[in-house]
């Protein structure tokens, strides 16, 4: 295993607890920071041919697939070679819930692809995304009790590690029937707004997140070696994942923000539970019960920003386009007589520019600020129609501008407020 980990060290920890012999991969100059009933390795799991020699008499193996790399297959083969029996892969929930770069569940499918047809009796773990992520916040709490980010509200059902970690190491001891996938996550949805709350509950602090612009994040990531081609995607929401409908409780005990897991501070310490404390391990696929408060309102936005833009579109052109006669002649035109030609064009390209502001700034993440800012200038357009359209009698066409009147303060609300496109 490659001891040095979130997830091996954890693992390690526990079989050493049950005096269980360890081989520990690094590519450091090895033991030095092992116990000494360690066995330490130096070696790039990348080229697997120069620790062949340390698989003979190797029972099982827990594989990482960010530390073997492309070593993996050939890994694998060496490993049926020296007569292991067993293989478990720590792999991830994208694989079945698809989200953020398509390249990474895809790595993940390969390597559960290659274990699976490995020849060994093989384990699969889809992890989700670890409660030690949250240290990468550290030093923003440290400094300060606003932790900045983007996508707040993008939630996932964040494990702790020695959750994995005892479920890992039950099956590298040959407790879990062979052949199987098992989707590990804890039982609670949480977006990060929640995550940096809980933190500030354990710490006893009014901590917040607050978000920053998309583009100030995409910039981060690519600093941090996504691709320049991608930011979007780079900046693409964490996976949602499902939580347990039944979660075994004992599972789950290192709750996520639990004051004994490691604090982002760095004081307090973990207690791993005993790899023979592991509870059963859910053997049925969890059904997808995902956080749903933001997916559909995130999804209504868009619809309504969709409808008003169709409605400008419409209104931009005809008033741009159609001589002003024609317009008089329609119904509801009516007021165009006493309009001059000049006005009533103008009005047309301020509805022309409208269902340019309402989505595209959103679709190309370029100042997507104007589209709240659109929705409240179509707000004041309403108005100004609504009064026209009234003092003509035309009750049917002032309830129309109503209709769109209140698309667009849902909009201006729902984008400038909780669902901002900088979450
Ligand atoms: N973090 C998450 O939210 C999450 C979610 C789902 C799945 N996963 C996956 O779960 C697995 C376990 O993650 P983890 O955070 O415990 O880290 P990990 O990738 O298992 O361990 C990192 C350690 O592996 C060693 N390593 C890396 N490349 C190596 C190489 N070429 N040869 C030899 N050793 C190498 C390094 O140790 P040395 O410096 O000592 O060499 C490094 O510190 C990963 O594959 C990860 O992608 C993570």
């Amino acid at each position: 295993m490659a001891w040095n980990g979130v997830v091996g060290r954890q693992v390690m920890n526990l079989l050493l607890q049950e005096s269980t012999a360890i081989t520990a991969v690094t590519r450091g100059p090895g033991s030095a920071a092992l116990p000494d009933d360690v066995q330490a390795v130096s070696g790039d799991l990348f080229r697997p041919q120069w620790i062949e020699a340390a698989l003979e008499g190797v029972e099982a193996l827990q594989i990482s697939p960010r530390a073997t790399g492309p070593g993996l297959g050939e890994l694998l083969r060496l490993a049926v070679r020296q007569g292991v029996q067993r293989v478990v892969l720590l792999s991830a929930t994208t694989v079945e819930h698809p989200a953020g770069e398509a390249r990474f569940a895809a790595q993940f499918q390969h390597a559960e692809d290659l274990v699976s047809s490995s020849g060994l009796d093989w384990t699969v773990l889809r992890l989700a995304d670890f409660a030690a992520n949250a240290l990468a916040w550290a030093p923003q709490i440290r400094s300060g009790d606003v932790v900045r980010g983007a996508y707040g509200r993008a939630a996932t059902s964040p494990i702790h590690e020695t959750d994995i970690a005892a479920v890992a190491a039950r099956a590298l001891r040959g407790g879990v029937p062979p052949g199987s996938i098992h989707t590990l996550t804890a039982p609670q949805s949480l977006d990060q707004v929640e995550k940096v709350h809980l933190i500030g509950a354990a710490l006893g602090r009014a901590l917040s997140f607050r978000n920053s612009r998309r583009s100030t994040y995409a910039r981060a990531c690519s600093r941090k070696g996504c691709p320049r081609r991608s930011p979007t995607a780079c900046s693409a929401p964490w996976p949602t994942t499902p939580t347990a409908p039944d979660p075994p409780p004992a599972l789950w005990k290192n709750c996520w923000a639990d004051p004994r897991a490691p604090s982002p501070t760095g004081h307090a310490t973990t207690h791993p539970p005993s790899a023979a404390d592991a509870p059963p391990i859910p053997t049925t696929p969890h059904s997808p019960h995902t956080k749903t408060g933001s997916p559909p309102m995130n999804l209504a936005l868009w619809i309504a920003a969709g409808l008003l833009t169709a409605v400008a579109l419409a209104g931009g052109i005809s008033k741009t386009f159609i001589p002003k006669a024609r317009l008089a002649a329609q119904h509801g035109g009516e007021w165009t007589q006493d309009a001059s030609t000049g006005f009533i064009k103008t009005l047309g390209v301020l509805e022309l520019l409208a269902a340019i502001g309402l989505t595209l700034p959103a679709v190309l993440d370029i100042a997507p600020v104007m589209v709240p800012v659109t929705a409240a200038c179509w707000i004041a357009l309403m108005v100004g129609a609504m009064i026209t359209h009234g003092r003509l009698g035309q009750s049917r066409l002032v309830l129309l501008n109503t209709v769109y009147l209140a698309l667009a303060i849902f909009i201006a609300w729902g984008r400038f407020g909780p669902w901002s496109f900088s979450s």
